[in-house]
């Protein structure tokens, strides 16, 4: 899980990925003060090289027993497991929390944010939002 001396780096991956404008629905500038204030690190999972974040996992818990996830891997470290690595760790995590599905909002365009999904061993589905549920074969989940 994250930890307090993490929002700083979180707040700042989540900037970076808010310019490249296409994946998260977050529009630059980030108010990074803001968003290191409101980061709720009890539920955010992180990956990590070393000393540096390379990636995060946010869960927003629903009172309908459910969490939506928003998730974001270092540009330069995508394409190398981390987003399904934070998927599988959410998976378990949810399962903890006893929350029945986990939803993923991606735009329609977003093949990695879906293949994730679909990787980590979920049912995967595509509406005309653009939205895919996540839910663990054999647990409930
Ligand atoms: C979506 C995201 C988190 C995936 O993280 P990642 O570490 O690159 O994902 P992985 O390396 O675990 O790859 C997961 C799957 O996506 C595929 N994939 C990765 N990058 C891809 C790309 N650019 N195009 C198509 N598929 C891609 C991988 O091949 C893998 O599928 P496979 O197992 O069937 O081969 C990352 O691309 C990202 O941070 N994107 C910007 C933010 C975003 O879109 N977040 C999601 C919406 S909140």
């Amino acid at each position: 899980m994250a930890e307090e001396g993490d929002r700083r780096a979180l707040a700042l991956l989540y900037a970076a990925v808010a310019e490249e404008r296409d994946g998260i629905a977050a529009e630059p500038p980030v108010d990074l003060g803001r968003r290191e204030a409101r980061t709720d690190l009890e539920r955010t999972l992180v990956a990590v090289s070393g000393d540096d974040i390379v990636g995060f996992l946010s869960v927003v818990e629903s009172p309908f027993g459910y969490g939506e996830l928003g998730m974001m891997v270092a540009r330069e470290w995508r394409g190398r497991g981390v987003g399904s690595a934070l998927l599988a760790a959410a998976v378990d995590w949810a399962r903890g929390r006893n929350l029945h599905k986990l939803a993923l909002s991606v735009f329609p365009h977003n093949e990695a944010a879906m293949r994730s999904i679909a990787r980590s061993g979920s049912s995967r589905r595509d509406g005309g939002s653009g939205t895919c549920a996540a839910r663990a074969a054999s647990s409930g989940i």
